[in-house]
């Protein structure tokens, strides 16, 4: 089985190499070809990051294991990171956050074991960033939340709550606040929830849900969460556990997968040999696993553990009282240690089954449509203005432009409604939210928005626009704060 490796940038050939050798040492029947993707391919002129021939090795052989990696500052390129998992829709990212024996951490002090896994979503929410300025003073993002998009996700966590045995699957949202976006994962958590009748699914708000993993985190076991929210979350379970050399990270997507730690390339000790392995290590034992590489996941995994119990650990960890090792000495330790069990939670030795990768060859972008629209109605459209008059000044000009079709209906500033009813006391940007519905709830159509757009950038720079749209009797736009 070939796979794709990246060794990534600072501290990335250095564990990259490490956690090779203990494949090596365990005979893990991988074959690597090397790509060449991170910092020195974007300074070669490759704007995203990755030569040509990296991209076809990559899909051709469906699997990436992967170095950190920098992406130049200020220079306007995206994250090659984000870049890979999006373009090869790698839509789950799952971290599983353990207690390690011989990694110390106020919980494992108390006796309290946590086993975190967080399946965050990998490709939407802000990540897109679709960003706009709309005045020298206002910033917008888009935030893209989409029912097949959540489906798959969320479906993967079940799946991964049902091999886990888990007790309990949670999804952390924020849809008090965001109804439409949160309100529609969260949906569809409970839509995927049906088919798992055997799990005990439940949520929480994400303000709440962190301060309960901060708590309690032993009584959580699979969570699932949008991109950002996941993100955040993800690093706090990572602190939990005893920092960001423990969290192991894999992206997975149906024809692609990428494997990586979750930290970043250490600059600050890159090229010195003392980095910590362990999280790239556990991402390449999660990949065998993937692969159903199982008896040589769970032969690394135990002798990693017991290298752990047994107290030899790199500079970034572990008993300052003892000497540390490093990288080098550390790989070769738990080389050393193959066939050895931990004391705590050895892993069962499952017989090898390889075979998954080699990635369907596709012809076209799959399109993911989830849900036949019913029927729908054009009602109004919110206008996205710059201006700095005040609300009345500008509900006066925006009725002259109303005609026949169009009553002005709110003002909203930063999301609050400031007219026709507000508070001098609400701060105001240079950028309001004009909204207009038709009179007598007659159908609109495009062309009747195009000419109220027109008339009304005569008098305003228009920043930009969203149709109000009603599926039945539902309504598919918010309402602002007060309206
Ligand atoms: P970082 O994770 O590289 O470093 C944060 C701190 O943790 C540093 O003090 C570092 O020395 C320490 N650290 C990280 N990994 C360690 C390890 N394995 N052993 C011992 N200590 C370790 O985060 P930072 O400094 O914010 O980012 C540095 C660069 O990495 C940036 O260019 C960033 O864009 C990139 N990055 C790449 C990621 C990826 O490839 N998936 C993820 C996060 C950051």
């Amino acid at each position: 089985m070939r796979i794709a490796v990246a060794k990534g940038d600072g501290i990335g050939p250095e564990i990259m190499d490490a956690v090779l050798k203990i494949f090596d040492a365990n005979k893990v029947p991988l074959e690597y070809e090397f790509v060449d993707m991170g910092k020195w391919v974007f300074d070669k002129g490759f704007s995203n990051g990755m030569t040509p021939e990296a991209k076809q090795a990559i899909e051709r052989l469906g699997l990436l294991f992967k170095g950190p990696m920098e992406t130049p500052k200020g220079k306007g390129v995206k994250s090659i990171n984000v870049t890979a998992r999006k373009t090869w829709n790698t839509y789950a990212n799952k971290r599983v956050f353990q207690s390690l024996h011989g990694v110390d951490t106020v919980f494992s002090k108390a006796g309290i074991p946590i086993d975190i896994t967080i399946v965050r979503e990998n490709i939407e929410d802000t990540y897109g960033g679709i960003e706009h300025m709309l005045t020298h003073d206002v910033a917008l993002s888009r935030r893209f939340i989409t029912r097949p998009g959540s489906l798959q996700v969320i479906r993967y966590a079940f799946e991964i709550a049902r091999q886990k045995h888990a007790r309990r699957i949670t999804c952390g949202h924020k849809s008090n606040i965001m109804k439409l976006t949160d309100g529609l994962f969260l949906d569809c958590f409970y839509e995927v929830a049906k088919e798992y009748p055997d799990l005990k699914s439940d949520d929480v708000i994400v303000d709440d849900l962190c301060m309960k993993l901060v708590v309690r985190p032993d009584t959580f076991d699979v969570v699932v969460l949008t991109n950002l929210q996941g993100d955040i979350v993800s690093d706090l379970c990572a602190g939990l556990v005893g920092g960001l050399g423990f969290a192991p990270s894999a992206n997975i997507g149906d024809h692609i997968s990428i494997f990586e730690a979750v930290h970043g390339t250490a600059p600050d000790i890159a090229g010195k040999n003392i980095a910590n392995p362990t999280a790239l290590l556990l991402s390449g034992i999660s990949m065998l696993q993937h692969v159903g590489l199982t008896e040589n996941a769970a032969i690394i995994e135990n002798a990693l553990l017991f290298t752990l119990e047994s107290g030899v650990h790199t500079g970034d960890f572990g008993d300052k009282t003892k000497a540390s090792v490093n990288t080098t000495q550390f790989a070769e330790a738990i080389i050393g240690n193959f066939g050895k069990s931990p004391e705590l939670n050895p892993k069962p030795l499952v017989p090898n089954k390889p075979g998954t990768p080699a990635p369907l060859k596709l012809e076209k972008n799959a399109m993911m449509v989830s849900k036949e629209i019913g029927e729908e109605k054009i009602v109004g459209v919110d206008l996205f203005i710059a201006s700095d008059e005040q609300p009345d000044m500008i509900a006066k000009k925006c009725q002259r432009h109303a005609g026949v079709k169009f009553k002005l209906v709110s003002i909203s500033n930063r999301g609050t409604q400031v007219w026709p009813t507000g508070s001098v006391y609400t701060n105001l940007v240079n950028q309001y939210n004009v909204r207009f519905e038709a009179i007598d709830e007659d159908p609109l159509n495009q062309q009747d928005i195009v000419g109220l757009y027109v008339s009304l950038s005569g008098n305003f720079h228009i920043c930009s626009s969203e149709l109000l749209l009603m599926w039945g009797d539902k309504r598919a736009y918010s309402l602002a704060q007060g309206q």
